[in-house]
């Protein structure tokens, strides 16, 4: 195996062993935030030093934060209190992540000081519209590409935040997160209502830092704040979303056996699991516990023959970024698996609907891209080819395990998985017979 910008993988018989899932990234993040904000030390365990929750160290370092490594290779974050940051000298990079830039724009635009915030090629394309809409309703004041709808974001000293009552158009977390977080700095109560419930590490979070949450259905509510009380340490699950790729490698490759290690599994995260389960999966949960106020299992998995399945509706920001890995699945699965109401994808770090068709149709798969999903007929035989990763992580990692359980794959640019998963293609070595 070499790793430059091209990577083969072979296609192997069986995956054996057991493997520790790398630290959440939705929830390294928010470490990093809430603990800024905080004016006492919080020491982050199983913090993933992956690209994108560094790019939240560097923009946090830059708002006046100490956050260092230590040698235990835990984090250690120092913020200056609520009223802390400091205003940043240069441009804020967001690189590659939209956690990073959309939650910390929530923060930046009730902030006292002048802000400016980018990020990479395809953080350029993504939609900022969803969170400057909610965030100008609280009277934060900023201005961007296109109208606003796109970065770089040039942020106004925030003044005068309020509180607002939002329906949220879509479902996501990031959005949610972003108005939630502005709304500690607003004089109001703030109210935001989902379509379907996203991941709620953010409102788990700010119940750990002393905020009171409210929960009512798809709403969930807060007041203003002027202090965060900073738990002494945060553990970091293991991120569900990297398990999928074993999870489902688990499941297609004949006579595999994997357990998983200290994996999250916040019910607003295991959409991967039920799909898995009602596709024929053999799953088990051992070892069920609490990592704070998040849940954790070691999970087991043995191969099975998967069945097609009908993926939409209230499961969709549940299992949102396992879709490219349920893509490869439902190849391997009998019968016809239908993706519906995911049109979401197509605003990820590329059109993810668009990458797994083209990407999986080189290796011969024939599949159905439609507006908001994907239809897929299993199951279907495999050819080696040669695929592009779309320097999208989650891409990158899909077309690598179809290709370990098909007939191989070179895949360009595959050190995109920094971003979440720095030592995947290692893992895959090792576990891979
Ligand atoms: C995330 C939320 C999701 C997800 C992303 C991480 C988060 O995005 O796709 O990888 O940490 O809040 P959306 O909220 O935009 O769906």
């Amino acid at each position: 195996m070499n790793i430059e910008n091209q990577l083969t993988i072979s296609a192997k018989k069986q995956l054996i062993g057991t493997i520790r899932i790398p630290g959440d990234k939705s929830i390294s993040h928010r470490s990093i935030m809430l603990s800024g904000l905080a004016s006492t030390p919080v020491v982050v365990k199983n913090f993933l030093f992956a690209a994108d929750c560094c790019s939240t160290i560097s923009c946090m370092q830059a708002l006046g934060v100490q956050v260092e490594k230590q040698a235990s290779g835990d984090l250690h974050i120092q913020g200056n209190g609520f009223y802390g940051l400091q205003e940043p000298k240069d441009i804020l990079d967001a690189g590659n992540s939209g956690t990073t830039l959309r939650l910390l724009t929530g923060i930046l635009a009730c902030q006292p000081f002048f802000s400016v915030i980018t990020g990479d090629a395809s953080l350029r394309k993504r939609p900022m519209g969803r969170v400057v809409k909610p965030l100008s309703m609280m009277g934060c004041q900023m201005v961007g590409r296109q109208e606003t709808r796109y970065i770089p974001l040039a942020i106004k000293p925030g003044e005068n935040i309020r509180g607002i009552q939002y329906n949220m158009p879509v479902a996501s977390a990031q959005v949610k997160s972003a108005i939630l977080l502005a709304g500690l700095f607003a004089a109001e109560t703030t109210v935001v209502t989902e379509p379907y419930l996203s991941r709620d590490h953010t409102e788990r979070m700010l119940e750990t830092f002393g905020v009171p949450i409210k929960r009512d259905g798809l709403s969930v509510s807060l007041e203003g704040v002027t202090e965060l009380t900073a738990p002494a340490v945060i553990e970091v699950p293991g991120d569900i979303s990297s398990a999928a790729f074993w999870l489902v490698a688990g499941s297609i490759m004949p006579d595999s056996q994997l357990t998983l290690e200290n994996v999250g599994i916040n019910p607003t995260r295991t959409g991967i699991l039920d799909v898995l389960k009602e596709m024929g999966a053999n799953i088990s949960l051992i070892n069920e516990r609490l990592s704070g106020t998040e849940p954790i299992a070691d999970l087991t998995i043995k191969s099975a023959q998967l069945q097609g399945v009908t993926i939409e509706g209230e499961i969709i920001p549940r299992l949102i970024d396992e879709i490219p890995i349920l893509a490869v699945a439902a190849l391997f699965a009998k019968g016809r698996t239908v993706i519906r109401g995911a049109e979401e994808l197509r605003v990820k770090e590329t059109d993810r609907l668009r990458a797994v068709t083209s990407e999986l149709t080189k290796m011969g798969a024939k599949i159905e891209e439609t507006p908001d999903g994907l239809i897929i007929d299993g199951p279907q035989k495999l050819e080696f080819a040669v695929c592009d990763s779309h320097d999208d992580h989650r891409m990158a990692m899909s077309l690598a395990i179809a290709g370990l359980a098909g007939c191989g794959v070179e895949i360009n640019n595959p050190d995109c998985v920094r971003i979440s998963y720095p030592d995947f293609f290692t893992v895959l070595d090792k576990v891979s017979l």
